[in-house]
């Protein structure tokens, strides 16, 4: 076995070990009772809804920075019942989980359950590259409508 054929099968083990390892520290909102409803997109059978603390939404309208400890709630909707929840969570550097061509700022994203408890069948890692495209808008696709927001 060559030099660079234990070098590419160390280097593989490595990406698959981080892969798994990814921290995902996005947690469930305990004060969701709290969150507001600021966001509602209808799709007939399915629907999402998108929930932020009132002090957020006032930050975002501020135009100012969402700091560490900002939480969104994406309720998802799929035949008319609630399936589950999709939550982004931003934490002090928690960017620097994730390498830097993967990482979305300091959000980590986590999937829960209707009961609010973990669910992964969805892997954050796919989370991450769709919202990606919204870095101008600090990785958020519902912004307008948080700026939008009339309490
Ligand atoms: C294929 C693209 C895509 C993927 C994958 C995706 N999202 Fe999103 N996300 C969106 C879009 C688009 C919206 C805005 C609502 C809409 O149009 O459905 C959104 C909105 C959200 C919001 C509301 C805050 C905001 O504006 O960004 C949260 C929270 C969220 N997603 C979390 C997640 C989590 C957690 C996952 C993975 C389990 C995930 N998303 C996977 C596209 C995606």
């Amino acid at each position: 076995m060559t030099v660079h054929r234990i070098a590419a099968i160390a280097f593989l083990l490595c990406s698959i070990v981080t892969a798994n390892a990814q921290t995902n520290r996005a947690t469930f909102p305990k004060d969701f009772d709290k969150y507001v409803l600021y966001a509602t997109y209808d799709r007939g059978f399915n629907k999402e809804e998108a929930f932020a603390l009132p002090e957020t939404l006032a930050l975002a309208k501020a135009g100012k920075p969402l700091p560490p400890g900002t939480r969104l709630v994406l309720g998802v909707w799929r035949a008319r019942q609630l399936a589950e929840y999709f939550v982004m969570e931003k934490g002090v550097n928690w960017g620097a989980d994730f390498p830097a061509d993967v990482s979305t700022g300091d959000w980590h994203f986590q999937q829960f359950d209707t009961s609010r408890q973990i669910r992964r069948t969805a892997f954050a890692d796919r989370c991450q590259s769709c919202h990606s495209s919204q870095s101008r808008d600090d990785y958020l696709f519902t912004i307008d409508r948080m700026r939008a927001y009339v309490p």
